[in-house]
């Protein structure tokens, strides 16, 4: 008998000695309805103990296998969400502090494993379960019989470890993770949770920096189209290898406590992240002002300061809502104070920026002032209440942070954080909105960091150290920001910024990705950063636009407005000692895109605002991978630069200097250019026009996007009309958009004061059909007005009838405004129709009639022909274009004595940036008098029967250039 053998059969006596028999399921076990922290597998484990047995096969909802060297404990959670455990054999389980997720009633209906030979099965409605009856080792299949992950064989040759390696598949992708830089698909890395300053000791925060603020020891697995999650349920510091170590394994590890971990099984994106927010909680519905844009710098002070930039935002038109205090306003960096001289009566200030619409926040630091003998109230109250972080000889710990010498609340104790709510209580009573929580990994400027044996509280399930609390200091620190924030407003939707957190965090703050640098490689590693965390259940998530340090200059500064625009924090902030960063500060141009961008974001407030509820809801991250959408496309796998903002709308921002023209890819189905009407058809790469003023944005066939007028604040004017943006194609759909809207301030929504409003869209030959409501409740909009338009609309409509009555055909524009009905324009690249009508009270159904069938969209076949300067050496000739990512020998063309020719097959619409080369960059095309060439650029139009001829003249070459 093998060894392998043996310790089956050891493993079945020991299910055996626990009286379960196999194939039968337990016998009722009482229900556990205590809404504990722990699992009933502790209190289980505890039971089978004081019997006197060494294991039990299920009892509580628990599956427990005892093999050489380890337990496993499984509990199902739901047909797709299974929670493994593996424990040393001897030794006690590592006491569960219920910080991570939000499960309070754990299952307790007896589990059936049925003896497959030489595992245990357990098939649920989506997945089946398979547990290794030599060493635990666990698998999950489909019901089609394909393995979802597998555990590779044999990893228990060790003993007990807390790691766990998987089977990797060569085609398998990676996203999640949390907050982490590098290109959005992490295959291929290996990383780790340990909430980290990348700025300290040195400035390490580099595309490849790693761990950065945030922890999330989540991951999706996404092979063609299947996705599964892993979350590593533990808070010690866990390493996560992708296939790095060892191409064909995936490896999960903890340093500390038990190997835990939950199994998701998809097999959509969309319903990995929907668990896994149903694990560790939803971002709660913002106020929505904080949607809305914010400035802010380090630091804005004193008051005259505050009060000249906010009239100015006023007086230049530029929408904000959000204005920030950075730590300068405090009295000498201490938490829960103000600089008397900077800020005489902030209760006033505050109220006079109430009145023009500002919301303002303030930061606070968990690093308090060590200031002995002195009047500083939270430092006296927290060591006579010993709230403090000690060291293991009792004696409090002394950091380093902005005031110099600090001691840290110890966020882990809960009467530390009722403490600290009521510090926050009463320090936002002067009229703050908000509060910005900052330098909580915890950083501390000590070199040796802080200290693994600090000690903490542990939420009264035995204390612990640094070694476990660190990581999830943010997320106790934010959850008691917000309890002191819902105690001072009790009926409003608190308001905390985070820097660093945990798995979670999502249910107690927003996000920002900290302190990223003033150049193009930081404004490009963020799409990927905001896309992975909304994966990872941190959908308010946004960057400090213009980048944190250093000075953007201009086009930067344009450029990351606009991916401001589309994040869901969009805000504006700059370190102490950089040129000033508001959106005027980088001359009139600049502060006119920023405007119409920051205009942009307001007018689509209510799309985002029904986006953030789903999010809510449903876990659902407004920014999101194209995969989320289109996982059935592999094609969008590596995508780490364009993203959808919900179903509707692809953001494809423009992260490199000097480009005019974007490299898309674009999903099957049609895709409408939101600036000029231009549409391209999907499964391709494109190229669409990038002119410095413009974030290229590009609305789905089908798409259904409300907007609203601009304001320049929340809370200025009640919007009366809403405005419908439809993108009907023929065959796409019928397609659908739930509107949510509510107060945005309060939380009367909880109890039905809420409107939601259904909307489907379908279209047919014979035209579009858009059907409005009925609502859902008690929420009374102010809205009199309908507003449509019908994007893509190339002929003028026979008819346009609302609940089947014809409405009025307008001649222009100025008519369509004055007396409602509808108007068919035709400027812009596809036609529009434009409907007015009153705000329909019930369910009515518009119809927009007219030739559907008609192309949207026009291929071109574009011609080049490049005339070559005189003694152009032999040898193939190239197109280096945005299009052909800016490779040298991009497209290659066909040389004939003095000429080279190519044709690219493109869409009326797209545009391309392009230069010629004889194979690379030392053979660029020069000008004739061999300056620099810049890039030249094709706006693609059919010149006629679906062909475009470009003619060029090569001036020199830059290798035979002499100037
Ligand atoms: C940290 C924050 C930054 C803030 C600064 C001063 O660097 O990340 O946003 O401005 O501290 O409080």
């Amino acid at each position: 008998m093998t060894e392998r053998n043996i310790s089956a059969l050891l493993a079945s006596v020991v299910l055996a000695v626990a009286g379960c028999p196999a194939d039968e399921p337990a016998g009722d076990a009482a229900p556990d309805t205590s809404p504990a922290d722990g699992p009933p597998a502790d209190r289980q484990r505890d039971a089978v103990q004081e019997a006197g047995a060494d294991s039990a096969q299920t009892a509580a909802g628990v599956f427990t296998l005892k093999v050489a060297g380890r337990t496993l404990e499984l509990t199902v959670l739901s047909d797709r969400v299974v929670r493994v455990r593996y424990l040393p054999t001897t030794g006690k389980a590592h006491p569960q502090r219920g910080w991570t997720t939000t499960v309070t009633t754990w299952p307790t209906a007896p589990l059936t494993f049925t003896d497959a030979g030489t595992y245990w099965r357990h098939r649920t409605a989506a997945m089946e379960i398979r547990v290794d009856k030599v060493d635990a080792a666990l698998s999950f299949y489909d019901l089609a019989g394909q393995p979802i992950s597998r555990d590779v064989p044999n990893q228990l040759a060790g003993g007990y470890s807390r790691a766990v390696r998987k089977v990797l598949p060569a085609d398998e992708h990676f996203y999640g993770l949390g907050e982490k830089t590098g290109p959005l698909d992490k295959r291929g890395q290996a990383l780790q949770m340990w909430t980290t300053d990348p700025l300290y000791p040195k400035n390490n925060y580099t595309t490849t920096a790693d761990p950065i603020y945030q922890s999330v020891p989540f991951l999706i697995g996404l092979r063609k189209g299947k996705a599964y999650g892993l979350y590593l349920n533990s808070t010690f510091r866990t390493h996560l290898d992708m296939g790095k170590a060892v191409t064909t394994e995936l490896r999960l590890r903890t340093e500390g406590g038990d190997l835990d971990y939950f199994f998701i099984q998809g097999p959509t994106v969309a319903g990995v992240v929907r668990d896994f927010t149903k694990l560790t909680g939803r971002t709660p519905m913002p106020p929505l002002w904080s949607l809305g844009y914010h400035q802010c710098r380090w630091s804005y002070y004193p008051e005259a300061e505050v009060r000249k930039i906010t009239t100015e935002l006023r007086k230049r038109k530029i929408p904000c809502d959000g204005f920030w205090l950075d730590i300068d306003y405090m009295d000498g960096f201490r938490s829960f104070t103000w600089d008397k001289k900077r800020f005489p009566a902030p209760k006033k200030m505050l109220a006079d920026l109430a009145k023009q619409g500002f919301k303002v926040t303030a930061i606070i630091d968990p690093g308090i002032k060590r200031d002995p003998g002195g009047s500083y109230e939270a430092y006296n109250q927290g060591v006579a209440k010993g709230h403090f972080v000690t060291m293991p000889d009792k004696s409090v710990y002394v950091g380093k942070v902005w005031p110099g010498k600090a001691v840290f609340p110890d966020f882990s104790r809960p009467a530390t954080r009722a403490w600290w709510a009521d510090l926050v209580k009463a320090f936002v009573s002067v009229g703050l909105r908000g509060v910005w929580i900052d330098m909580n990994e915890p950083a501390t400027w000590d070199p040796a960091g802080f200290p693994l044996d600090s000690v903490f509280h542990g939420e009264g399930k035995g204390v612990t150290d640094h070694r476990e609390a660190r990581n999830v200091y943010a997320l106790l620190m934010a959850r008691a920001t917000r309890e002191g924030l819902q105690q001072a407003t009790p009926n409003g939707r608190p308001f905390v910024l985070t820097r660093a957190g945990f798995a979670g965090i999502q249910r107690y703050a927003a996000v920002w990705t900290g302190d990223m640098e003033s150049s193009w490689a930081h404004l490009g590693m963020a799409p990927a950063m905001l896309m992975n965390m909304g994966l990872s259940g941190i959908s308010f998530a946004g960057t400090d636009v213009g980048g944190f340090s250093g000075n953007p200059g201009a086009e930067l500064f344009v450029r990351w407005m606009q991916l401001g625009a589309v994040s869901p924090f969009f805000r504006t902030h700059v370190s102490s000692g950089s040129p000033p960063q508001e959106p005027w500060s980088f001359g009139t141009q600049a502060e006119q895109i920023s405007r119409a961008h920051i205009e942009l974001r307001y007018r689509l407030l209510p799309y985002l605002y029904s986006l953030v509820r789903q999010a809510s809801e449903q876990g659902d991250p407004p920014l999101r991978p194209l995969l989320y959408d289109f996982s059935d496309d592999e094609q969008t796998y590596k995508l780490s630069d364009q993203m959808m903002l919900g179903s509707w709308l692809m953001v494809a921002p423009v992260l490199h200097k000097g480009r005019r023209a974007r490299a898309v890819y674009l999903p099957a189905g049609a895709w409408f250019d939101h600036w000029t009407g231009a549409v391209f058809s999907g499964k391709r790469q494109a190229t669409v026009p990038a002119p410095l003023s413009r974030l290229p944005l590009l609305a789905r066939a089908g798409g259904i996007i409300p907007t609203t007028e601009v304001v320049q604040y929340i809370g200025a004017s009640v919007p009366t009309a809403l405005t419908l943006d439809l993108y009907p194609v023929k065959g796409q759909g019928p397609t659908s958009l739930t509107l949510y809207r509510d107060d945005g301030e309060t939380l009367a929504y909880k109890k039905g004061t809420y409107q939601v409003l259904p909307l489907t869209l379908a279209t047919d030959a014979a035209g579009a059909t858009l059907t409005v409501g009925p609502t859902k409740g008690s929420f009374a909009t102010a809205d009199k007005q309908l507003k449509l338009r019908f994007h893509g609309v190339a002929s003028v409509p026979s008819s346009v009838t609302a609940a089947g009555v014809a409405l009025t055909k307008r001649a222009s524009l100025a008519g369509l405004l004055k007396g409602g009905g509808w108007f068919h324009e035709t400027a812009g690249a596809s036609g529009t129709v434009h409907v007015r009508l009153p705000s329909p009270a019930k369910k009515t159904a518009v119809v927009c009639a007219y030739d559907a069938t008609a192309a949207l969209t026009r291929k071109v076949t574009v011609t080049f022909t490049a005339t070559l300067p005189a003694g152009t050496p032999p040898g193939d000739i190239y197109m280096a274009t945005n299009l052909h990512g800016w490779i040298p020998t991009g497209h290659k063309m066909t040389r004939s004595g003095n000429a080279a020719t190519a044709t690219l097959n493109m869409e009326q619409g797209e545009a391309l940036e392009y230069k010629y080369t004889r194979g690379d960059w030392k053979s660029v095309e020069k000008m004739l008098g061999c300056d620099e060439q810049k890039n030249r650029y094709l706006a693609v139009k059919d010149g006629g029967a679906g062909k475009q001829a470009v003619a060029d003249t090569v001036g020199k070459w830059a290798d035979t250039c002499k100037k």
